[in-house]
């Protein structure tokens, strides 16, 4: 059983349709956009010696049930020349899930993140970005781009309509 989470803004756009495609029956999808969640503003870096004043908000929980599943896959568009901001807030709680939560081998080793972007060419650190969980540990491959340029598309095109698309999404889930 997998916990698949789109971090994209729109509704069925390409995160969300590459979410539903790589789920089978009993996994479950979150779309983050749908959560409530704070970025890091406001604060006194309270996480660095207490407790993060956002601790309601939904992506604990998230973390929290991250273990219970056999994969989780994070699907990251990019906007602006980076992954989106909904990815990042998730990204900026882990700081304080991870200073008073000793799991972080449990959470990585279930972890598999497909990011959608224009190209490798174009973008050259959008893949290293979201590479950046893995960096001093022993997990290889775990990240796949999607380049929508390889393949001409347009802003409201599907990347599932291409085969090829559909095929290395499928070779990932193998990993
Ligand atoms: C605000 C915004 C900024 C974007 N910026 C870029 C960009 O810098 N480079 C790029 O290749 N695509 C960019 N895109 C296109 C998205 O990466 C593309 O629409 C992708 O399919 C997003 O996933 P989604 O369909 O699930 O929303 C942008 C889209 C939006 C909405």
């Amino acid at each position: 059983m997998n916990l698949i989470i789109s971090f994209s803004a729109r509704t069925n756009g390409n995160c969300d349709e590459i979410a539903s495609y790589v789920s089978s029956n009993n996994d479950k999808i979150i779309y983050f956009r749908n959560t409530n969640n704070s970025p890091c503003s406001n604060c006194n870096y309270e996480c660095f010696d207490g407790e993060c004043i956002y601790r309601n908000d939904d992506v604990y929980s998230i973390y929290e049930e991250m273990v219970s599943y056999d994969k989780v896959i994070l699907i990251v568009p990019m906007y602006g020349g980076n992954p989106s901001s909904l990815y990042f807030i998730f990204n900026e709680r882990s700081q304080d899930y991870f200073m008073h939560n000793d799991n972080y081998e449990e959470i990585i080793k279930r972890l598999y993140i497909i990011g959608v972007y224009g190209s490798k060419e174009e973008y050259p650190d959008f893949i290293p970005c979201l590479e950046k969980w893995f960096v001093d540990s022993t997990y290889n491959d775990r990240v796949l781009g999607i380049e929508r340029h390889l393949y001409n598309q347009q802003l409201n095109d599907s990347v599932l309509a291409i085969k090829q698309v559909k095929d290395v999404i499928v070779e990932f889930m193998k990993r």
